[in-house]
């Protein structure tokens, strides 16, 4: 077991409201009992995994802060917070912060003129930031974090709407070899070579990237997918981890599964 700790934020309010990328069909019904039983066995699926998880309290007025991943990206006990590029979402931007603060930690922005969506589009990997930029995150921003933290920039362009975030298309695994999944056609460089030299690059099919096989969180050497429809699990278990589903398809319906539920805090 380790003692890794992360941060999701109930699904009370949770809903598909507004239509912000391909996956949200505007008016489209989300069976909110389901949500939350989904929500609840992510949360102890987690928990079994062996993480501690803090909860944000929802907020009525926004249906998207579930999505903790976004909240922003955290180094040891630094955060800086995300600035959402589209309005819809800005207003958690206050709430993230003020969890943050309360709890201990460093809170910082980013100059509001560069648009940076958090773990969704960065995070930290030893002396680097890996990050992803072109759909809601700016190159600029992503460049900012890695100044302010010290760390070298390893940065890819996105270019399907459809995966809009790096997370939606690139995971790291927690093999000793660094083995990495990703969907190629989601990135301009399919090949992804700015990343070749740090991971063992491993590409997923279409359809599992469309069951969003990519966002599957990883707590310690557990990888936790969003369906039992995913070929990649056979691929995650073949390289020893443990590989395990807890479904999240009224997530998906707003375009995000289980890794866009969560941010590691360490
Ligand atoms: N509906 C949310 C949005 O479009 C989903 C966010 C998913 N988060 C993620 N880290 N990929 O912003």
């Amino acid at each position: 077991m380790g003692n890794s700790t992360v941060l999701m934020s109930s699904p009370e309010y949770f809903k598909v409201e507004y239509s912000i990328n391909p996956w949200m069909i505007e008016g489209i019904k989300v069976d909110l009992e389901l949500a939350k039983q989904q929500w609840e066995n992510l949360k102890s699926t987690i928990e079994n995994a062996g993480a501690s998880v803090h909860v944000v309290p929802p907020h009525e007025q926004y249906p998207d802060l579930v999505f903790t991943a976004n909240s922003g990206i955290v180094k040891d006990d630094k955060v800086l917070i995300a600035n959402f590029k589209y309005e819809e979402r800005q207003g958690e931007e206050d709430i993230y912060s003020k969890w943050f603060s309360e709890n201990g930690y460093a809170v910082s922005r980013i100059p509001s003129e560069f648009k940076f969506e958090g773990r969704g589009d960065a995070f930290v990997l030893g002396e680097y930031l890996i990050g992803s930029y072109g759909m809601r995150s700016d190159k600029e921003a992503l460049l900012y974090i890695a100044d302010e933290f010290g760390l070298t920039p390893k940065i890819v362009e996105l270019v399907d709407p459809k995966f809009y975030h790096l997370d939606t298309c690139f995971q790291q695994l927690p093999t000793d070899n660094r083995d990495a999944i990703f969907y190629p056609k989601a990135f301009k460089d399919e090949s992804l070579s700015e990343f070749a030299d740090l991971f063992n690059l491993i590409p997923v099919s279409e359809a599992d990237a469309n069951r969003l096989a990519c966002n599957a969180v990883v707590i310690n050497n557990t990888v936790i997918f969003p369906s039992e429809d995913i070929d990649t699990i056979q691929t995650v278990k073949d390289l020893g981890l443990t590989a395990v589903v807890a479904n999240v398809s009224e997530f998906l319906k707003s375009g995000g599964a289980c890794q866009c539920l969560v941010i590691t805090l360490k």
